[in-house]
């Protein structure tokens, strides 16, 4: 049985509370080829109340540079102030390219106010083309895709830290049109924002990835990469809160050396017999080991925690890895019609993305 815990959500993308970085540490060391940060978010006055499971989301701000960048194509002074066609309320030009706009996209609307017919890698190339905007801005605005807030698993229990939350973020960079683009959300998160700048966020409750309410029943964690961030949280509470259920973790990442997120922490837990901890680290030897071939080497272990009444969390990524755990369960299980059985019964959670 999972209990629900409601929580008033005074925020929203459109009223944000403005937060503050804390501390913006990068957990990868030398020889990694990863950039992921742990991330201290100051919600002090905010009277969040959160839960193990639950997000925050972040509402980010694009590159000054390349605000720059763009607000050169443009004949209108930055300063210019014109109305937001989506909130109706004034704005700067240069305000909005800033806060209120995905600049990743070249839109076909944005084609077709500019009479162009070809395809463009990103904006600037898009606005370079036509050398100077000097068309009307609501217009212009109307055309771009809104800024969406991006998602974080909350890393830290209220109890163990009551006006703060931690974040795991990993950042990363995508080509486009053979110019290296940074990630918006985790970028403004973890490089371009330092502790003056003000974070929007709101909170955002989990409706289905919850603790049980049983505080003996055992948990399987499944995390890869950031989704080990929400069992951080899930292990402070349950140590916080004198919860006599065991508590097992299977994380993986590239290589042991470099990629271990909270490895004194687990190990220490471990050593204190409140965790039983398992780890895949891909890249450390010729072959790949993943999360799920330590589930199966332990596929006994896994179908006696199950009779003993034991949930199973998924969280990470979405695209590949909790289809391929997804199916490891079934083989553990003997068909996918017991892992359907499974979520059905709510033991077994996915938070993935
Ligand atoms: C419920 C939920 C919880 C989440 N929790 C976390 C979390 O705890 N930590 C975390 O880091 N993220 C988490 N995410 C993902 C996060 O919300 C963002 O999607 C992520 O940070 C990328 O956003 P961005 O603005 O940096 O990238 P964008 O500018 O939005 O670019 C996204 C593009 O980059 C690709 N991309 C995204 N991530 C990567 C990557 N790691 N490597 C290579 N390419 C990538 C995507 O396929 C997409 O094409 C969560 C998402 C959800 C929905
Ligand atoms: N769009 C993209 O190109 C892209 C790329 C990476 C991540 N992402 C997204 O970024 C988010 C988080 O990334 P992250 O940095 O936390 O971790 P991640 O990229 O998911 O990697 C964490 C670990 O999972 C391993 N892994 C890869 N494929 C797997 C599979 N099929 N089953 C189990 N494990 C697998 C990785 O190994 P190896 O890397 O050695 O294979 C690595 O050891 C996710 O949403 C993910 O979808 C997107």
């Amino acid at each position: 049985m999972i209990t629900s815990t409601k929580t008033t959500q005074t925020y929203s993308k459109a009223k944000p509370f403005i937060g503050q970085i804390q501390a913006c540490t990068l957990l990868n060391g030398p020889g990694s080829d990863k950039k992921t940060y742990h991330v201290r978010l100051d919600l002090t006055g905010s009277n969040i109340k959160h839960k193990p499971g639950d997000c925050i989301a972040v509402i980010p701000a694009n590159d000054p540079r390349e605000v720059e960048r763009l607000l050169s194509y443009f004949s209108h002074c930055p300063n210019k102030t014109f109305l937001n066609p989506r909130t109706k309320v004034p704005i700067t030009l240069r305000a909005f390219l800033q806060t209120c706009v995905n600049l990743t996209r070249v839109p076909s609307k944005l084609l077709a106010l500019l009479g162009l017919d070809e395809k463009f890698p990103n904006l600037e190339a898009c606005l370079a083309s036509i050398n100077t905007y000097s068309g009307s801005l609501e217009a212009f605005a109307t055309t771009l895709a809104p800024m969406l807030p991006r998602f974080y698993s909350i890393a830290s229990s209220m109890q163990a830290a009551p006006t703060s939350v931690d974040l795991l973020v990993a950042t990363f960079t995508c080509d486009q049109g053979g110019k290296l683009r940074p990630g918006v959300g985790s970028h403004f998160l973890c490089t371009l924002a330092d502790q003056s700048t003000p974070i929007p966020l709101y909170h955002q409750p989990t409706k289905h990835f919850l603790l049980p309410e049983n505080p003996n029943t055992p948990i399987i964690m499944i995390g890869p990469g950031t989704g080990v961030a929400p069992y951080r949280a899930f292990l402070q509470e349950r140590i916080a809160t004198g919860s006599s259920g065991k508590n097992w973790l299977i994380f993986g990442e590239r290589q042991s050396t470099c990629d271990f997120y909270y490895q004194d922490e687990f190990i220490s837990l471990e050593k204190n017999n409140q965790l039983i901890l398992d780890t895949a680290f891909s890249r450390d030897q010729a072959d790949k080991i993943y999360v799920q071939h330590r589930l199966l080497e332990k596929q006994d272990a896994v179908r006696q925690w199950i009779e003993d009444g034991a949930i199973i969390y998924i969280c990470g990524d979405a695209k590949r890895m909790a289809k391929d755990v997804l199916e490891t369960l079934a083989t553990i299980l003997g068909d996918h019609a017991a892992v359907r059985q499974m979520r059905t019964d709510k033991r077994l959670l996915l938070d993935v993305y």
